[in-house]
């Protein structure tokens, strides 16, 4: 049994301010806000399968079941991040949906570059490092209902006022916060809006299909670009040099020949 609260924005962000600020996006006034859920993917599915409508933004203070791929915890403590998900339904082929997960990756970056100001990298297929280490993971799950069609639940879970200590054990090495390279609490309020209106701005982008610019911004945000990798997909390997996304959301491996290679292979080994 989950828990859930009820909807209740009056910790985490004033909802009148909010829908202010986003005025004319996709998200004006479809922000539920939550103390505590299981996991604001679920809700958001929940809601999606029910007909709620693009745009649908489902935010919590705490996730007691906060998950990241291959269904790993995500450590979503109460006062230290933003935990959210956004309900997409973009009227695409399902193989651009890959597309869309990059897009938000890029969205995300973008803010913590040029508006907090800290050097965010992407690591593929859906990691935004910052000194090497995690700050922001990103789950986009796609589903499909027979009433509504297929949609994509894009979950972004930020690390913002952590202390070192508050990671877990096994996290306190590889992850990072905002509070620990600026030196200061950060207001989650505001960077939620720069996030909302940074996702507006590229998935439109995307619904233009200006696919380009999208992985033009993704390689400019690379952690790992030019870096030669050997990656293991279910049934060969190859070695490439990591050069940018493709129209699809794949990866584009440069081989020795100087051909490119997409994957969707997420099992890539760094080669001296
Ligand atoms: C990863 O790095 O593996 C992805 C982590 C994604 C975490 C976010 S927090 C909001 C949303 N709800 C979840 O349960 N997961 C995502």
């Amino acid at each position: 049994m989950v828990m859930e609260s009820k909807p209740d924005s009056r910790r985490l962000v004033d909802v009148a301010w909010l829908n202010e600020q986003i005025k004319g996006t996709l998200f004006e006034g479809r922000l539920t806000a939550f103390n505590t859920v299981g996991s604001t993917n679920d809700v958001a599915r929940r809601l999606a399968r029910q007909g709620a409508p693009e745009g649908t933004l489902i935010l919590a203070e705490h996730q007691t079941q906060g998950r990241g791929r291959f269904r790993r915890a995500w450590a979503s403590p109460p006062f230290s991040g933003l935990w959210f998900s956004l309900l997409l339904r973009p009227h695409l082929q399902g193989d651009r949906l890959g597309l869309v997960s990059q897009t938000v990756a890029v969205a995300v970056a973008d803010v913590l570059n040029v508006k907090v100001g800290v050097a965010a990298r992407l690591k593929w297929p859906n990691d935004i490092l910052v000194e090497g280490k995690k700050i922001c993971g990103i789950l986009c799950e796609t589903a499909f209902s027979a009433e509504t069609g297929e949609y994509l639940i894009a979950g972004i879970g930020l690390n913002i006022n952590q202390t070192p200590g508050m990671f877990p054990d096994d996290l306190k090495q590889k992850s990072t916060s905002l509070r620990i390279l600026k030196g200061a609490v950060i207001s989650r309020e505001q960077l939620l809006v720069n996030i909302l209106q940074a996702v507006e701005r590229y998935y439109r982008i995307f619904l233009q299909q200006r696919y380009g610019t999208i992985s033009a911004k993704w390689e400019s945000y690379a952690q790992h670009l030019g870096q030669h990798f050997r990656v293991h997909e279910a049934d060969s390997v190859f070695d490439g040099a990591i050069s940018s996304v493709d129209d699809f959301g794949r990866l584009l491996l440069r081989l020795p020949g100087g051909q490119l290679r997409a994957t969707q292979s997420t099992n890539l080994e760094a080669v001296k």
